[in-house]
Order: C-alpha cells, then structure tokens, then sequence
C-alpha cells in the first residue's frame, strides 16, 4: 500500500469538473464496492467517487481486527485518480472512530464517511449505524462526528444517514446540517422501511432548502432507486442538489456510470472476467509470505454473486448464469468463460 497526499476539497473539485451537471458516485456496499470492484468501475465505468464498503472501527482498534479490515482498505493509485476513494468507517465509540478516521488519512484516502444508516441489528445493537438516528443517541452522534474531524483533518468528512428510525424525523435532517459536515447523503427512506418501499424524493427539495438556510457549505446528494444516469441528471436538477449516490442500479448495468452505455455480451464476458482476476488477486489464496499462507481472504462465493450483474440482459443468459454458478473453482470458471467467448 502506497501513500499519496490527502487532498481536502476532492468533493468540491470533482463537482467543478461536472460542469454544472452534478456527482454521481457509486454507493458503499458491504461485499461489492471492495477493491475488485472498484477497480473495475474505476476502469470502465468511471463513477465521479467511490466508497468502501463499511469498516468497523472498532475492528480496526484491535490488533487482529485491524490485519483483517486493512484488507478493506484498499485501493490503486490509478483507481484513485479516475474515480477518488472515501472509506466509509462506523463506531459508536468516540475514541475508536477517532483513530479509524486517522488510520483512513494516514493510508492516503480522499475523503472519510460517518455511516449512520446501516439497518442491521446486529450494527445497531453496538449504538452504530442507523440506531444513532434515535434522539436519546443524538449527543453521541455529534461526539462521533466531533472525533473524525479530529482524527482526520486533513480529508473531507462526510456523513451518510436515513431519513429517520421508525418514522420521518426532520429534527435528525437539521441536527446533521448543524454539524458543520463538509458532505452529507440521505438514503430517503427510514430505518423502519429498510429498502422495502420507494424512496421518498418527495422530500428531496425540503431538504435541499433546509440545507441552504442552516449550512448552505454542505454539499448535499440523494440516495435511493436511481438505476441510470439519465435519471440521475433529473433528480439533480429537480431538486437542486450538489449529487446522487447510486447503489443497486450497478447491478441492472455495470457500465451505468459510463452514460448509461450497455456493455455487449462479449463485453460482459470480458468484465467478468477481469474481476474474477482481481478478486483471485485481491482475496484468493494468500502469497507465501503472509502468515496465513494458502488462506481465502473472502469466499469465491461473493464474487460468484456477480454472476447476476454481468451474466444479465441477453437471451439464454439465465440458463449460462445457472450453468456457471454450478462451478467452485475460480480456473475452471475463467476456463469456462473462454470457452463461451470462442463461441459466440
Ligand atoms: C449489498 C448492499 C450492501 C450495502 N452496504 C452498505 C454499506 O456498507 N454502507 C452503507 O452506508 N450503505 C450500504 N448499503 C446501502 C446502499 O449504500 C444504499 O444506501 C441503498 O442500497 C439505497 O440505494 P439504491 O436504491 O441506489 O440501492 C448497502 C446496500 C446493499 C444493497
């Protein structure tokens, strides 16, 4: 890992080079936007920035944590320079998160993000993610928030959230825009609604005017059903807002990012093809050096999962996706995926 200069302002120069249009970045997702992927993005498709998945801070306080979520920490320097890198860190510990927030500006990346948004009880049971939505946890927030300035100020922090725990709750909306944060990022639905109803972008203009009257400095982005660029454009300039953050519309179109370009089926392949490389590369087996020599970093299951994304949109695809699923070993896939090219 190779460490460049952070650069604060990387949200406010990326929207200068949309030329009025506005950002869209790719969301952080937890077993996708890892460094395989990003990668990949970074390459074809070319989101304004990019995220981590989620990384625990706590984790990375520890010493066995940390060796394992350095792993998530990861980027190249020429992924960074198309498409910059914000690692998204979660806590609920003030200290923690501090030193996660000086571990991400030490390791060169271009921005930090605050996640308080994840819906998972098992996150939440920790005081982390969405559960600090809920007022009695708000002073918390603000200390968490208080401590990644600290342990970054050198790099933008942003901050992603939901509207809300069970319902609504503007008061969550105002208390965020008065924490002087550099960017923030509504998922427009609440923790309750998990992603089971549409998204309320209803409420998108309310918000925007919001922020214009108590930080208008924030950049403000939208999150929530968009699946391609066209649409994201519209919401921007309906509502008047600095960007959105797209996450499941990658799957429907991997190249969604590249002006909604629909790759051909060779070139589905060819990606594919790619990524299996670099996730071999980044989280097969380990080199001889490493002490836990031989070892998975992370299951050749979750990269079979993207099947879906490339293996997609053509006819017979479904009956070539069930066909490759059936393979473990990721050679004999690569093999396979050849074989499929020399054919078509
Ligand atoms: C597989 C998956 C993993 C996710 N992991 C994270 C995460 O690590 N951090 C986060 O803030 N949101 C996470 N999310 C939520 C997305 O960032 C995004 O807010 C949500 O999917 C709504 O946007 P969309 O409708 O464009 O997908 C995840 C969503 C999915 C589908």
């Amino acid at each position: 890992m190779f460490v460049t200069k952070n650069k604060k302002g990387i949200w406010r120069s990326k929207l200068t080079q949309t030329n009025g249009k506005g950002l869209c970045v790719i969301a952080p997702m937890a077993d996708v936007t890892d460094n395989a992927f990003r990668e990949i993005l970074a390459k074809y498709s070319t989101p304004d920035l990019s995220y981590t998945e989620f990384v625990s801070a706590d984790g990375l306080a520890h010493p066995t944590g940390k060796k394992r979520l350095l792993r998530d920490l990861e980027y190249t320097k020429k992924q960074r320079k198309s498409s910059p890198v914000i690692a998204q860190i979660f806590s609920g510990k003030p200290d923690n998160i501090r030193q996660g927030a000086a571990l991400v500006q030490k390791l060169g990346f271009d921005g930090v993000d605050i996640n308080t948004g994840c819906p998972s009880r098992t996150i939440n049971k920790q005081v982390c993610g969405a559960e600090l939505i809920k007022i009695e946890n708000r002073e918390l927030a603000g200390e968490l928030i208080q401590a990644v300035k600290e342990g970054a100020p050198k790099l933008d922090v942003a901050l992603k959230t939901r509207l809300g725990w069970n319902e609504i709750d503007m008061s969550w909306i105002t208390f965020l825009l008065e924490q002087n944060l550099d960017v923030l990022t509504i998922h427009l639905r609440t923790r309750k609604e998990m992603s089971k109803v549409s998204a309320h972008w209803e409420l998108m203009s309310e918000i925007r005017e919001m922020r214009d009257k108590i930080s208008p400095h924030t950049l403000l982005l939208g999150n929530g059903d968009i699946d391609t660029k066209e649409e994201a454009y519209q919401k921007i300039s309906e509502h008047g807002i600095d960007g959105v953050m797209i996450g499941r519309g990658i799957f429907k179109n991997p190249l969604l990012f590249d002006a909604d370009r629909v790759p051909s089926v060779k070139e589905r392949y060819v990606l594919l093809k790619e990524h299996i490389k670099l996730f071999e590369a980044n989280f097969g087996p380990t080199k001889r050096n490493m002490s836990e020599f031989g070892k998975r970093i992370k299951s050749f299951y979750l990269m079979k999962k993207f099947l879906k994304v490339y293996i997609n949109g053509f006819p017979g695809a479904k009956e070539v996706r069930n066909e490759l699923m059936q393979i473990n070993e990721p050679e004999d896939l690569l093999e396979e995926i050849d074989h499929k090219l020399i054919n078509l």
